[in-house]
């Protein structure tokens, strides 16, 4: 049962190139129950930006060693109105916070395979609290990282620190191999090693690509989707994505409720 609650900010962290860091505090069922790949929908105090905006949460207590030890982070990029807002907050101010929302990441179901996180610049905002959780169940992940440039992958010596392999892929060049980082997943999944489990985030042509591969693969692949929300918890239907129903027909499954996890094979792309 998603609760709405007010938030104090604890810090908001620039971490440049229009990327930044926000703590604050949550109710215990937040800190204790809400799982990777769930989602908050965050309003901006002032009556400037009336809907509230949806954004995974990146950080769980025990994700990020020396922060707020009971606190709980999200990772945004600044896009437009409400985020260009929120970087502007200080400590003290007061968001309004509904969540947890959305179905979130579940671990490979198979023990053996090794999880492997696709992410595309701010697609990465997900992955910090659930490589934290693979981590305490003894899985150490791989990400494949792409971005723009080499000023679009936040948070990367953290995911150095925290994952068993680290890819980085650039579009020019700046950080790592050149290219889109499907290339480097291709190389992967040619790879002989343990089999891989892929959890993709970022833009949706990107999100197209991972899927399309993964199902010639033969590879289970965890696609979180990004859909303008209006409600976040079902009711607007502004969210919808095409599924396939099972009957050769597709149905339009809600981005915020039966996601924004959803497998590559459902999507009707
Ligand atoms: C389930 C879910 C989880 C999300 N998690 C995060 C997260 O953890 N961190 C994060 O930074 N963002 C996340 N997003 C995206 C985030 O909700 C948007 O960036 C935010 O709503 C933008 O609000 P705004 O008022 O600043 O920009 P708007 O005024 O709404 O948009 C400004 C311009 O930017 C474009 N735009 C908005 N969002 C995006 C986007 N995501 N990609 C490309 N262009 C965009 C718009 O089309 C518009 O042209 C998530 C979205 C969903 C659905
Ligand atoms: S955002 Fe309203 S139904 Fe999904």
């Amino acid at each position: 049962m998603p609760l709405d609650f007010d938030a104090p900010v604890r810090r908001n962290v620039d971490l440049g190139h229009g990327n930044f860091l926000i703590e604050f505090d949550a109710p215990e069922e937040i800190r204790t129950g809400m799982r990777p790949g769930q989602f908050f929908m965050i309003g901006i105090p002032g009556t400037e930006v009336l809907l509230r905006r949806p954004f995974s949460v990146c950080g769980l207590p025990g994700t990020f060693v020396g922060a707020g030890g009971d606190a709980v982070q999200v990772l945004y990029r600044v896009y437009g109105r409400a985020t260009g807002l929120m970087a502007q907050l200080k400590p003290g101010a007061h968001l309004q916070v509904l969540g947890p929302l959305g179905n979130g990441f579940e671990p490979p179901a198979d023990a053996g395979a090794t999880p492997v996180f696709v992410a595309g610049g701010i697609g990465s905002a997900a992955f910090p609290c659930f490589a934290t959780r693979l981590a305490a169940a003894g899985r150490r992940p791989v990400l494949l990282y792409g971005a723009r440039s080499k000023g679009d992958l936040p948070l990367l010596d953290w995911f150095e620190g925290h994952c068993a392999r680290t890819v980085v892929a650039t579009d020019d060049g700046s950080l790592g191999r050149k290219g889109l980082v499907t290339a480097a997943l291709e190389e992967l999944l040619a790879e002989e090693g343990p089999r891989p489990h892929l959890y993709a985030c970022g833009p949706t042509p990107m999100l197209k690509a991972v899927a399309k591969i993964a199902i010639a693969a033969n590879v289970p692949c965890d696609l979180a989707l990004e859909a303008p929300m209006a409600c976040g918890f079902g009711v607007c239907l502004g969210c919808v994505v095409p599924c396939h129903d099972g009957g050769g027909g597709v149905r339009y499954d809600r981005c915020c409720v039966e996601g924004p996890v959803m497998p590559a094979s459902r999507l009707a792309w």
